[in-house]
């Protein structure tokens, strides 16, 4: 008799209570009201069932609690009316914040922030090693100074033989007692020694790939985003690629890289990334940095807006800050503005282009305004000129060569060691020439 393979389980779904605070100083860039919605979405990507939410504004975060005293009370009443299992706070909490409102909060529910939400959601959606990697370490940064009781056993699943870190839904995550405290401190601290020794192996491992991508000269146009936008779904539609797309937050989370034929048979490379998200966690940011700065080495930025969104332009400019923090700030960028196919006035988008610079309206879907959007990018790599002032030094002969062969030299003046060059290249060769980017000739810049 065959086995019978025993049906997949999917865990039961936690139930979560939302709270956002509005600190009075702190600028954000989404409302009190339309973050929190933010992270109901992120919390049923997570696999959590919001059952209420509540908001507090403040001066400042209580010490102890976050909240005040008398909120605490209340969130403790409303916690037990909807048999809330964990409370799901959308600012980021310290250690403190987190015992103290555990204490008060009593042994029934757990209480996690936005910060520990987004790490879930990213450990679950994690496919290649290094993706894998990144976050397993941000996670065991993130739980180090909050392990307590309560998180014990979802320090000891995170990484067990390169297994994914514990998920905030589903599995209980209070294990065996205090004693074992201090020996799993340990075994953390040991267990992020090792991942960031992996790490620099995978990423030794990339920097040669990355360099031969870009011995063969083609050029990289890499797509941006706010999480949601339709970035897969645009690689789709214009490389035939096979990649995943899903109405859920963060659904890509590890740089998938296609070949795509342009017109005229120019040649580009187009890579997927990571979704951007306001309040993208510090310890997140940290572990993607080397992911994050690939973007910063594209030649062309393809930033997927979704128009369709309320909150379109401060997701836009959510994911413009993300873009020069990582120092990304400088490189072309082309807006596609995205799910035009959802407007009820298909008028609007040409009202809304004119807001965003260089863009283009399109359906990733519906395959609307495809070749338009094509046509732009071949432009802007192939026939778009660059002013450009650099200072070679003479064992960049290759470099010369190319600057000769593809741009337009306007000066160039011969020095030690090297030649200061200006001109204009095409765009798509800006990012082979930026280590060498200088605003004069050194004679000028010692007189
Ligand atoms: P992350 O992985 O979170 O960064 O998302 P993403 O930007 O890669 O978005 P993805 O391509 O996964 O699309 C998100 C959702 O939007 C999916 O349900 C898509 O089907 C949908 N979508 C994408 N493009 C369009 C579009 O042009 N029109 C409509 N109506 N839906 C779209």
């Amino acid at each position: 008799m065959p086995k019978r393979t025993p049906e997949p389980t999917t865990p039961p779904r936690e139930r979560a209570f939302l709270v956002g605070v509005e600190i009075y100083q702190e600028k954000n860039l989404l409302s009190l009201e339309d973050s929190l919605s933010e992270l109901a979405l992120l919390a049923d990507t997570a696999g959590l069932d919001v059952v209420g939410e509540m908001t507090q504004k403040l001066e400042r975060p209580n010490p102890e609690t976050y909240i005040g005293s008398g909120k605490v009370e209340e969130l403790k009443a409303l916690a037990e009316e909807t048999l809330a299992q964990v409370i799901l706070f959308d600012n980021e909490l310290s250690p403190r914040h987190q015992r103290e409102l555990e204490r008060i909060l009593g042994e029934k529910v757990r209480v996690l922030d936005r910060t520990a939400l987004i790490l879930d959601i990213f450990a679950q959606h994690a496919h290649t090693s290094e993706g894998m990697l990144q976050v397993e370490l941000a996670q065991y940064e993130y739980y180090l100074p909050r392990l307590t009781r309560q998180w014990t056993h979802l320090a000891r699943q995170a990484g067990g033989g390169g297994g994914r870190a514990g998920s905030v839904g589903g599995v209980g995550l209070r294990g065996p007692g205090e004693t074992q405290l201090e020996v799993d401190r340990r075994e953390i601290r040991r267990k992020i020694a090792h991942l960031k020794r992996e790490l620099e192996k995978v990423r030794a491992h990339r920097e040669r790939y990355r360099a031969q991508r870009k011995r063969s000269r083609i050029p990289t146009v890499a797509l941006v985003g706010y999480t949601n936008a339709g970035k897969s779904t645009l690689l789709n539609r214009i490389a035939g690629a096979d990649v995943y797309a899903a109405d859920q937050l963060f659904a890509t989370l590890d740089p998938t890289t296609r070949r795509v034929e342009m017109r005229g048979g120019h040649l580009a490379l187009f890579t997927d990334t990571v979704g951007f998200i306001q309040k993208l966690p510090t310890t997140l940011v940290a572990a993607f940095r080397a992911t994050l700065e690939e973007i910063a080495e594209a030649d062309l930025l393809l930033h997927v807006v979704d128009i369709s969104h309320p909150n379109a332009l401060a997701q836009f400019q959510a994911v413009e800050q993300t873009l020069r923090e990582i120092g990304a700030g400088h490189i072309p960028v082309l807006t596609a503005l995205n799910k035009v196919d959802r407007l009820k006035d298909p008028h609007a988008a040409q009202a809304v282009l004119t807001n965003y610079p260089q863009a283009v309206a399109i359906s990733a879907l519906k395959d609307i305004g495809i070749p338009e959007l094509m046509s732009k990018i071949a432009q802007e790599l192939y026939e778009t000129y660059t002013p450009i002032q650099l200072w070679l030094p003479y064992q960049e002969g290759q470099l010369l060569s190319l600057f000769h062969e593809s741009g337009q030299v306007e000066r160039i003046e011969h020095g030690r060691g090297g030649v200061w060059i200006a001109g204009r290249i095409p765009g798509r060769l800006v990012a082979q020439f930026r280590e060498y980017l200088a605003a004069h000739p050194p004679q000028i810049q010692e007189a």
